[in-house]
């Protein structure tokens, strides 16, 4: 399907940065399958439906946000993609560091699936820095979210460590 395009993560939980990109994504894009990857070797902090549901209530009222559909799926991304026949696979690169994984990543994509592309996008340079395991250990030990996630996810963090956070 031309203008479709996957937005594939874990977003354990969803950051500022992603929310960046899927805006930026949504008004290039006439849809956007935002691809929530529920890997059951992987230890997740939150589940896979608690994770399309933040995704769902951070967009809640967007103008973009009809734009977006939200899946979960387990396996390869390159098979969900041709279920879905959608051809391009976006991720956010933030730093240079993040080019190795995101090339080998691609390109292994590429030799699976040589129909489909991937593309990068920037986010604000602010945002750059963070990244979902910068958050999970800020909010582990109770430190202030507000700036890294979205006010819904902020507080889904704070209930998921509330036990721990009360003794410090
Ligand atoms: O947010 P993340 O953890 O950087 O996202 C990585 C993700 C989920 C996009 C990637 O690990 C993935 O696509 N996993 C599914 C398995 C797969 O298709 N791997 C691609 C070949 S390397």
């Amino acid at each position: 399907m031309k203008n479709s395009a996957i937005y594939p993560g874990s977003f354990d939980p969803l950051t500022n940065g992603h929310l960046d990109i899927l805006k930026r994504a949504a008004q290039m894009f006439e849809n956007v399958v935002v691809t929530v990857a529920v890997n059951n070797k992987k230890t997740a902090l939150f589940s896979g439906d608690e994770r399309v549901e933040l995704i769902q209530e951070a967009i809640m009222g967007e103008a973009w946000a009809s734009r977006v559909e939200i899946e979960q799926f387990t396996g390869l991304l390159i098979n969900f993609a041709r279920k879905r026949k959608i051809n391009i696979l976006l991720r956010g690169v933030r730093q240079i560091s993040d080019f190795e994984y995101e090339f080998r990543m691609a390109l292994t994509n590429r030799r699976l699936a040589p129909e489909i592309d991937t593309v990068f996008l920037m986010p604000d340079e602010q945002l750059t820095f963070i990244s979902g395991s910068i958050v999970r250990e800020v909010a582990e030990w109770g430190g202030d979210l507000n700036s890294f996630v979205p006010d819904n996810v902020a507080e889904a963090l704070r209930e998921k460590f509330k036990k721990r956070t009360e003794g410090l």
